[in-house]
């Protein structure tokens, strides 16, 4: 006989007020959750499974093409053999100058003993000086701080036609960069952009729609990812005084430290899958069709696996870390998500003898999509 599974509303006031432990109350309950959208799978092993069942579990569960995200195998592999060589070792090495000459820039700038937000006035500053910066996009770093702000507000009034008109903004953005390129023809600037529209798959070039995806899904939800992901590093080096003052002795510890951070409160928090065929998870049946939530939040702070979910163990528990995904899906732009964190915290560290939280000035939790913090003050000292 299959379970019932549980009625829930991640939108819901009550879930948004504190989304990290309702996730966990949720998860605690029952490891799955079912919405007027879809069922949410809340459990580690759960999660990891269906992320490795793309047969079962297809990434096609939006009525847009997106590449590489929406594809299944084969298709697939073909456009990731294609994409991951933009983010090798040997790349990061050479783009790892120029993101510390922008993180000496923007935190430089910032005052000292007063209150700085953590999330707009660094997260989002360096986020799109950085994205500008590796895709030869300097220059519209105002129009992309702009586009932000919009895509925010959009998608938080849940006014679709709001938060259409703002994606058809960002790809006349897109398309622009693009188009700007092709006029330029061999005079095009050499960067990861040119790149793109050179590469081919199955030994064809890829349409101009296929471009600007692949552009888009580089550039417009990972803009809000990494500035939520400074919000909470910040959050953890200010209030945490021990490891902040451990990581400023040995900075070599960040790459790990920092993964740990976000599986502790994880600011990407779903990724949408649709079922293909009638299954069951955890004992619950699942009709063909159905949506699914693979809830990165949850299972990353899954006490089966990890105990306590706010013990920070960097090293026990990377094995572990779903902060960047798994399976076929799993992100290729982390050694850049990487880099940028650590270029920034190492900065910092750099540049200050100390980090704190402000004090008077209450931080603010971010809401759905995006978990993390809206709003963190802090005081460099
Ligand atoms: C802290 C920052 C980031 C986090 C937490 C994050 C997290 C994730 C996760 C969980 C997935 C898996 C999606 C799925 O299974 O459906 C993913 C996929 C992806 N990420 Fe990231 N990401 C980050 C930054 C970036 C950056 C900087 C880029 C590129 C510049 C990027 C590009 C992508 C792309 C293209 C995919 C889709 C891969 C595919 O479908 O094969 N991400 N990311």
């Amino acid at each position: 006989m299959s379970k019932p599974i549980p009625h829930w509303e991640p939108l819901s006031d009550a879930v948004l007020a504190d989304q990290l432990h309702a996730y966990d109350r949720q998860r605690r309950a029952c490891p799955l959750a079912r919405s007027p959208r879809g069922v949410s799978l809340l459990r580690h092993a759960d999660v990891v499974a269906a992320a490795g069942d793309p047969a079962t579990f297809s990434s096609a569960a939006s009525e847009f093409r997106q590449v590489p995200n929406s594809l299944d195998p084969p298709e697939h592999a073909a456009f990731r053999a294609a994409i991951d060589p933009f983010f090798t070792p040997e790349r990061m090495r050479r783009l790892e100058p120029r993101l510390r000459a922008i993180a000496h820039q923007i935190a430089g700038a910032l005052p000292r003993g007063a209150a700085v937000d953590a999330v707009t006035e660094l997260g989002c500053a360096y986020a799109v000086r950085a994205q500008a910066e590796w895709l030869g996009w300097q220059g519209i770093e105002p129009e992309l701080l702009a586009w932000m702000a919009a895509n925010h507000a959009a998608t938080r009034s849940k006014d679709r036609s709001r938060t259409a008109a703002v994606a058809a903004d960002f790809d006349a953005l897109v398309r622009a960069q693009v188009q700007r390129r092709r006029d330029a023809g061999a005079a095009a600037p050499p960067d990861p952009t040119t790149e793109l529209m050179q590469v081919t798959v199955g030994g064809r070039r890829l349409s101009d729609a296929d471009v600007v995806s692949v552009l888009r899904n580089w550039t417009a939800g990972d803009l809000a990812s990494m500035a939520a992901a400074v919000g909470v590093v910040l959050h953890f080096l200010a209030t945490r005084a021990d490891v902040q003052a451990a990581l400023r002795a040995d900075p070599a510890g960040l790459p790990a430290a920092i993964d740990e951070m976000l599986r502790i409160d994880d600011p990407f928090l779903v990724n949408r899958r649709v079922a293909t065929r009638a299954t069951e998870v955890a004992g619950c049946a699942l009709e063909a069709g159905t949506r699914i939530y693979l809830h990165w939040t949850s299972a990353n702070r899954d006490e089966a696996v990890f105990g306590d979910p706010d013990a920070y163990r960097p090293q026990e528990n990377a094995a572990h870390n779903l902060v960047y995904g798994t399976g076929i899906h799993v992100c290729p732009g982390r050694p850049l998500a990487t880099l940028e964190l650590v270029v920034l915290v190492r900065t910092l560290f750099e540049l200050t003898q100390h980090i704190e939280p402000a004090a008077g000035d209450a931080p603010v939790r971010e809401t759905y999509p995006l978990g993390g913090w809206a709003r963190f003050a802090v005081v460099l000292r």
